[in-house]
């Protein structure tokens, strides 16, 4: 098979191209928003385009009937991640919300109680999927996206008691996305799923950036997914497949898993060409994240030099950066706009917070330059 090659001008399309949001553009002069300035993209790192190396892996991959268990490079990639994770099994699921989604299904029945860390993207960025699809409540517990054993003794309610609704799950999410990308302390995760088992509860990672976790702390895959009973992995994000997550743990547990992914409309067909993505990923955008972190560090310390911007550099662990806007600077959606007409985009978490991603789509360079940006945006207002 010949090697695909990218055509440079379908690079160049592909790249977002910036100009004001849609009803700006009724009232400004064409000339402001036909300008093609290509954009230093960290509203995610969700955005990155596969490599063409990427690209010819997934047209070569072989395929078949992934709901007959038929496709060997969905088969292969299930396989690896449950050995990497240390886990009898995993199941390949379309996206990340998705598989949370088939976890919390798959671990809780309706009407119960799930204890989980604040501002937590089961809580904020799943639509109330939660409670649509597998029908529980949500009890935020901890701070700054990490709680211990003790925050899950205090808000446990018991089973079998006439007006509590049961708490039958505790859900850890490694990195924190809302935290700043926070990594959870290792052994608070041991003391919570340890104390969840003494009482009967199970234990759910949503371990969408795992791998920016295991490459900040050091500590292996398997180690990080040990206390818990079923473990979510995104290949979407710093890995920079186009699609697919996992979900790891016993054979009993996936296999029911298996059965929600087709009742939530998730079972895909040929689905290895997708698979093959994440295949790639694996053997060539892992060890890179170490630069995506680099990144997200020299960005941050510019930022936290400016008197407007409340930032610690503590919670700079990974490749987000969530940062505050102080008084005098504008607030987060103003920040958002002024800097996409500057060629940066980035993403409003509150009126008065922003998020900044790294990922393989942007350089040193371009992370050095749109801090920079920022800085200027904010201190001159
Ligand atoms: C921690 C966390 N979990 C789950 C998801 C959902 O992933 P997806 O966008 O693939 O649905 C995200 C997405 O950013 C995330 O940050």
């Amino acid at each position: 098979m010949p090697p695909i090659q990218q055509p440079l001008c379908q690079k160049a399309r592909d790249r977002p191209v910036l100009g004001p949001p849609a009803d700006e553009r009724r009232i400004l002069p064409r000339w402001r928003y036909n300008r093609a300035i290509v954009a230093i993209d960290l509203r995610s790192d969700t955005v990155t385009r596969p490599t063409a190396a990427m690209r010819a892996a997934m047209a070569a991959a072989p395929v078949g009937d992934d709901q007959y268990g038929e496709d060997p490079t969905v088969n292969a990639l299930q396989d690896r991640v449950a050995s990497l994770l240390g886990k009898e099994a995993a199941i390949f699921l379309p996206s990340g919300t998705m598989a949370n989604q088939v976890a919390l299904r798959t671990l809780t029945r309706p009407g119960d109680d799930v204890l989980v860390s604040r501002e937590s993207h089961a809580v904020w960025h799943e639509m109330g999927g939660s409670a649509a699809n597998a029908g529980v409540q949500f009890t935020e517990i901890g701070a700054r996206g990490a709680f211990d054993a003790a925050d899950v003794l205090a808000a446990r309610k018991p089973r079998g008691h006439v007006i509590y609704p049961p708490t039958t799950l505790v859900e850890i999410e490694n990195t924190h996305n809302r935290s700043g990308g926070i990594v959870v302390p290792q052994d608070a995760c041991e003391r919570v799923c340890a104390v969840a088992r003494e009482h009967g509860l199970a234990s759910f990672l949503d371990g969408a950036r795992l791998w920016n976790a295991a490459v900040a702390s050091g500590i292996g895959l398997a180690d990080l997914a040990a206390p818990f009973d079923l473990v979510a992995v995104a290949l979407s994000k710093g890995l920079g497949a186009p699609g697919g997550s996992l979900l790891a743990g016993s054979r009993a547990t996936i296999d029911l898993a298996v059965r929600y992914r087709r009742m939530f409309g998730g079972a895909m067909r040929q689905a290895g060409i997708y698979a093959a993505a994440g295949v790639h990923a694996l053997d060539h955008h892992m060890a890179r994240l170490a630069d995506d972190h680099a990144n997200a560090r020299r960005f941050a310390e510019r930022l936290a030099k400016s008197p407007r911007i409340a930032l610690d550099l503590a919670t700079v662990q990974t490749n987000i950066v969530v940062f505050g806007l102080r008084d005098g600077a504008p607030d987060g959606a103003a920040v958002v706009a002024a800097a996409r007409a500057q060629g940066v985009l980035l993403f409003a978490f509150g009126p008065r917070t922003v998020r900044a991603v790294t990922h393989l789509d942007v350089t040193r360079a371009q992370c050095e330059s749109a801090a920079e940006t920022i800085a200027g945006i904010v201190e001159a207002a």
